[in-house]
């Protein structure tokens, strides 16, 4: 058996998200379609005797026990009775607080990866029900791909790969809270919500007209008053040639969608100038990475 492996962690946008309602757990109910990019932070995961040891490559990122990556270590250890440590590595590519699930993406990594390592006899409900435990977007980063999420975010409908999308995304200098954002939002605030239905249907027909259209995220609600920039970045993104920009998650993360490569290109050159965490992505490929 190998002493290490390393491991893929995609981030992820939500081309759409809709609040349902708050859930008597304090969750929100949602209904989101969520789609894994090319941004990938990588994850090695070496054994070692005892303990849990966690370095990344980012000062943002802290490598305590309260990261979300050495969390998913302690628990699918402790799960499976596996008396080894590990150490992991992580190479973060992935912007932190900025609504990509790059946190999430990680600890989905290390489950997968310490269950590959080990060679441990847990199924993927099993591996789901910690990631959901660790967060809500833990089980989608497990799965990856496209679906439709609702509940907590852990009721996943796969929608299908047939759309390699071409999208810029741009982060603006600061990390929001997803809690408070959650917690400042207010339906009666929201100016359109997403139609994920007539969403889907185009997503199925690889009709980029009607997806566009549809894209919505009703957090923005909440973010873009707290951060006005926000709103000028989609506005100057769909100046720029985009089809649509819309915040992902629950911000400050814009991601904007082209038809055409070339005029992402000249948006992500053009962004690039003034916001210096700028990336042009696609949509993930398993086979693009390692
Ligand atoms: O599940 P996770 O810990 O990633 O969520 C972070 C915060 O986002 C939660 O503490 C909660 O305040 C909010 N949240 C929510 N409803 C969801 C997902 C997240 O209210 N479905």
């Amino acid at each position: 058996m190998p002493d290490s492996i390393i491991i893929p962690a995609p981030a992820k946008v939500n081309l759409t998200l809709d609040i349902k309602g708050k859930r008597p757990d304090g969750y929100h109910e949602l209904e989101t379609v969520m789609h894994q990019i090319n941004l990938v932070d990588i994850i090695t995961i070496e054994k070692q005797e005892a303990g849990i040891e966690v370095v990344t490559s980012s000062d943002l990122v802290i490598d305590d026990e309260t990261n979300l990556a050495y969390r998913a270590a302690a628990l699918i250890l402790e799960k499976s009775h596996c008396r080894a440590g590990v150490k992991i590595i992580i190479q973060k590519n992935i912007p932190v607080g900025a609504g990509l699930a790059g946190g999430s993406t990680d600890a989905a990594a290390v489950l997968k990866g310490i269950r590959q390592l080990f060679d441990l006899r847990l199924d993927d409900r099993a591996l789901h029900e910690m990631g959901l435990a660790l967060g809500s977007d833990v089980p989608f980063c497990l799965r990856g791909g496209t679906a439709l999420a609702t509940g907590r975010g852990e009721v996943l409908g796969r929608l299908p790969d047939n759309l390699h999308l071409n999208m810029v995304i741009v982060k603006p200098p600061y990390q929001v809270s997803t809690a408070e954002v959650y917690k400042a939002f207010r339906p009666e605030q929201v100016k359109r919500f997403p139609d994920t239905d007539a969403f889907i249907e185009s997503w199925y027909n690889c009709d980029m007209i009607g997806i566009c259209d549809y894209m919505e995220n009703v957090l923005e609600s909440v973010t873009e008053e707290q951060y006005a920039e926000i709103k000028t970045l989609k506005n100057q993104l769909v100046q720029l040639g985009a089809l649509k920009a819309v915040m992902s998650g629950s911000g400050p993360s814009v991601l904007a969608i082209f038809d055409q490569l070339d005029s992402a290109v000249r948006a992500f050159e053009i962004m690039k100038k003034t916001c210096q965490e700028t990336y042009i992505v696609s949509s993930y490929l398993k086979e693009e990475v390692l």
